[in-house]
C-alpha cells in the first residue's frame, strides 16, 4: 500500500470514530461553559486581555500587543508583575492553609505543603539565592528531579527576577554542561540524589562532571533529598549546601521584584533539527497569563480541586501545567517523585485514591503502558476523575478508548492537548464542556488561536478539506516564545522564515511554523500527524536526530552515523542507529556498547538507541545528503519507495536485507 492509500484509509477510519459527549455533570460545573468565549477571546488582540486579568499586576499594561517588529512580538507592554507573587503571595489571604503541593516520594514519604509553607520556602530560597550573588536577570540552571525543591527554586528565581533554565534530571552531565554554557549561566542548583525504582541515584555526580566539561565555572548549590547528605552521595566541598544556607535565612522575606511583562521568566532548552538544543525564551506576563487561562478553561482547574499532572517539571508540560498555571489559580497539585510501576503497577491509582484526585494529566505513552499492564491493575482502586488530559504525541483511538473506559470510567472528559515547548500553552484542544470528544483528534483550536495548513511552497490549503499539510499559526498569542536565547536569527530561521514574508514589517505577513504535519478534517477537528522535521518523539520526549547523531559520532570507531525513528507500540518512537565503522575497525559488542554509552553520556539514558545496525554504507543522494527517510522505512518494515535519485541505489536494499532479512 502506498503512503497515500494508507493515509486515506486512516482518515476514513478516523472519520468513523464516534464522538463522545461530555457528561452533563461536567458541563454543568465547567469553567468554560459559554461558547461565546471563542468570539470574545478571538477579538484580536484585546480578547487576550481577559487572560491577563486573571493575574495581579503591579502596573497595568499600556498596550495589549505590539506587532511593530515582527516576529519579535510583545504582549501587555508596559505592564509589571511578579510570577512568584501571582503563584504564591496572592493566595495567602483566602487560602494560606490550603495545600498547594501534595508531594509523594517514591519510598512513600509524604509532604503536604500549604500556600503558607510555600510562601515561607520560596522566600527563604530567594534570600539564599541573593546571598550567593544571584542578581536580577542572571540565568539560574536548575537540575533537579521531582522533589519540592524544584518548584520552590523556580519560584524563588521568579521572585528575584532571575530567569531559570530547568534541565530535566534525566539529562546527562554533558547535556547539562552544554545548557549551562549556552545560557551563560553562573549558577547550577542540584541535589545529592533521589529515588528511582527503590535505588538512591547519586544525582550530584552529573553536576561534578558537567563542571569539568563546561567552559563556564558556575557556582553549585546543592539541596539534599534527606535532612542531611545521604550516606552514599559524595558532595564536593566546593558546593554550597542549600539546607545550611537556608539556616541563615529562616523566616526572611524577599520583596517580589516587579518585572516588566516582557522580561524573561525562563528558558527551556528543546531539540531542533541541528545538533544544538535551542533555549526557548518565555516572557513573564504573556506566558503566565496564557498558562493560567488555559489551565482554567482547558484543564478546568478550580482552587478547590486536587489536580495531578503526572509529567516531569523538567519539561514544558510541568512548567506550564504543574507549576505556573495551577499555582496561579491557587489549586492543590500532586507531585510524585518516582516511576509508575514502583513498587507495583497500581502505584498511580493508589496515589489517585489516596488524594482523591479530580483532574488527571498524562501522556499517550503512559496510557499505552497502563493498557499493556492491563485493567486489573486499576480495578479495585477508588478514585473518580472528572477530567483527564493527554499531551505530547498523537494518541491512537484504541489507547484513547481504553483511557476513557478504564481510567475515566466512561464518566470523565478527555482533552487531547496539542502544543509545544515554544507555544507556552495549549493551542489546539477542545474546551471540554463545549465540544464533543473525538478519539485520536486534538480537536478545535483554543480560543484566539488561528491555525492553518500550507503546502511545502507555503500555499494555504483549503480549510476543513481533510488533507494533510504543514501546520502553521497565523496570528500571535501571549504564550508564544519571545526568541531563541542569544540567537534571534535562529528564532527567525526555525519558526518563521519558511512560511512568512520576512521582508514585511506587517505582522499579518508572518506565520509561525510548528514543524508538525496535521489534517484539518471536514468536521473542523484537527488531527496532528507528528513532526515533519528531523525531530522524533520518544516516550513523549522530544529528541533531535542530529543531536543523537553527533553523540554517536563521538565514538572513535564510527566513521558515519544516521539515526532513524522506529515506531514502537509503547514509546511511540525509538531511535535506530545506523553506523559505518572506520576502515579496519571490526563490528563488535564492545563498539555497540560504546555507541549506546555515548548517547547516554551526551544526552541521557532516556535517549538510549533501540538498535545499532552496522552497515557498509549509508543511502545518500548524489550530492551526498543522507536519506534518513529510507532508513526510517527500513526500520519500520515499510516499502523502500523511490531510490533512483541515490548515488548508489543498491545501498538501501542491502541494508534492508541485513535488517529485515530477505
Ligand atoms: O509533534 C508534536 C508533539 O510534541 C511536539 C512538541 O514537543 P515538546 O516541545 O516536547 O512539547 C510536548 C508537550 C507540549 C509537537 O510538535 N505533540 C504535542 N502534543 C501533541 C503532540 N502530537 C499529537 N498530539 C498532541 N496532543
Amino acid at each position: 500500500m502506498s503512503d497515500e492509500d494508507a493515509d486515506v484509509e486512516l482518515e476514513a477510519r478516523l472519520r468513523e470514530q464516534e464522538y463522545f459527549r461530555p457528561p452533563s455533570k461536567f458541563v454543568g460545573q465547567a469553567n468554560a461553559s459559554d461558547p461565546a468565549i471563542h468570539d470574545e477571546v478571538g477579538e484580536f488582540p484585546e480578547g487576550f486581555e481577559a487572560y491577563a486579568e486573571l493575574l495581579d499586576w503591579d502596573e497595568h499594561w499600556d498596550e495589549t500587543f505590539d506587532g511593530s517588529n515582527p516576529p519579535f512580538f510583545e504582549w501587555f507592554v508596559g505592564g509589571k508583575l511578579n510570577a512568584s507573587y501571582n503563584c504564591v503571595d496572592r493566595h495567602l489571604g483566602e487560602r494560606k492553609n490550603q495545600t498547594a503541593l501534595l508531594w509523594e516520594g517514591e519510598d512513600g514519604e509524604q509532604e503536604n505543603i500549604t500556600y503558607q509553607d510555600l510562601y515561607r520556602e520560596v522566600n527563604e530560597m530567594a534570600a539564599a539565592l541573593r546571598d550567593v550573588g544571584v542578581e536580577e536577570d542572571d540565568v539560574v540552571t536548575i537540575h533537579l528531579p521531582m522533589v519540592p525543591a524544584l518548584p520552590v527554586t523556580m519560584l524563588a528565581c521568579a521572585r528575584i527576577g532571575a530567569p531559570h533554565s530547568v534541565v530535566f534530571a534525566g539529562f546527562s552531565a554533558s547535556a547539562l554542561a552544554e545548557r549551562v554554557d549556552s545560557a551563560d549561566s553562573d549558577y547550577v542548583v542540584t541535589i545529592d540524589g533521589y529515588y528511582r525504582r527503590g535505588e538512591f541515584l547519586e544525582h550530584v555526580e552529573k553536576a561534578d562532571t558537567a563542571l569539568e566539561e563546561a567552559d563556564r565555572d558556575p557556582q553549585v548549590l546543592c539541596w539534599t533529598r534527606h535532612d542531611e547528605v545521604h550516606d552514599s552521595a559524595d558532595v564536593s566541598d566546593e558546593y554550597t549546601m542549600v539546607p545550611e544556607l537556608l539556616e541563615d535565612h529562616r523566616r526572611e522575606t524577599v520583596e517580589p521584584v516587579s518585572r516588566d511583562a516582557e522580561d524573561p521568566l525562563f528558558l527551556m532548552y528543546t531539540s531542533g533539527t541541528t545538533g544544538k538544543p535551542k533555549g526557548c525564551q518565555h516572557r513573564t506576563g504573556g506566558y503566565l497569563a496564557y498558562a493560567a487561562a488555559t489551565s482554567k478553561h482547558v484543564l478546568d482547574i478550580k482552587p478547590e480541586d486536587t489536580y495531578w499532572c503526572a509529567a516531569d517539571i523538567g519539561w514544558i508540560t510541568g512548567h506550564s501545567y504543574i507549576v505556573y498555571g495551577p499555582l496561579a489559580l491557587g489549586t492543590t497539585s500532586v507531585m510524585y517523585e518516582g516511576t509508575p510501576d514502583y513498587p507495583h503497577k497500581s502505584r498511580m491509582w493508589e496515589i489517585a485514591e489516596r488524594y482523591d484526585v479530580d483532574i488527571f494529566h498524562t501522556s499517550p505513552t503512559a496510557v499505552r503502558m497502563f493498557m499493556k499492564w492491563g485493567e486489573e491493575h486499576v480495578e479495585g482502586y477508588d478514585f473518580d476523575f472528572r477530567h483527564m488530559t493527554t499531551v505530547g504525541e498523537p494518541i491512537q483511538p484504541e489507547a484513547w478508548l481504553w483511557y476513557y473506559k478504564h481510567i475515566g470510567d466512561e464518566d470523565a472528559v478527555i482533552v487531547d492537548t496539542w502544543w509545544q515547548t515554544e507555544t507556552g500553552g495549549h493551542l489546539i484542544t477542545n474546551l471540554p464542556a463545549l465540544d464533543d470528544m473525538k478519539p485520536g483528534s486534538a480537536g478545535k483550536p483554543a480560543p484566539g488561536i488561528e491555525p492553518a495548513l500550507v503546502d511545502d511552497e507555503g500555499e494555504e490549503l483549503e480549510p476543513a478539506a481533510g488533507k494533510a499539510g504543514n501546520l502553521i499559526i497565523t496570528r500571535p498569542w501571549p504564550g508564544m516564545l519571545q526568541t531563541v536565547y542569544g540567537n534571534p536569527e535562529r528564532f527567525i530561521d526555525t519558526y518563521w522564515a519558511d512560511f512568512s514574508d520576512t521582508d514585511s514589517d506587517d505582522w499579518t505577513d508572518w506565520n509561525y511554523k510548528a514543524g508538525d504535519g496535521a489534517v484539518h478534517a471536514q468536521d473542523g477537528y484537527w488531527r496532528i500527524l507528528g513532526r515533519l522535521d528531523d525531530v522524533m518523539n520518544v516516550a513523549g520526549h522530544r529528541l533531535g536526530t542530529m543531536e543523537l547523531e553527533s553523540a554517536v559520532a563521538e565514538v572513535e570507531a564510527v566513521a558515519e552515523a544516521a539515526v532513524a525513528a522506529r515506531e514502537h507500540t509503547e514509546k511511540g518512537e525509538v531511535p535506530d542507529v545506523y553506523v559505518v565503522l572506520r576502515e579496519g575497525v571490526e563490528q563488535s559488542e564492545e563498539v555497540r556498547e560504546d555507541i549506546i554509552e555515548a548517547v547516554e553520556d551526551e544526552i541521557g539514558a532516556f535517549a538510549r538507541p533501540a538498535n545499532v545496525h552496522f552497515v557498509d554504507d549509508l543511502p545518500k543522494t548524489r550530492s551526498g545528503k543522507i536519506m534518513r527517510r529510507l532508513l526510517e522505512n527500513i526500520s519500520n518494515d515499510a516499502d523502500l519507495g523511490d531510490t533512483t535519485t541515490l548515488r548508489d541505489p543498491s545501498v538501501p536494499e542491502r541494508i534492508r536485507e541485513q535488517v529485515q532479512g530477505d
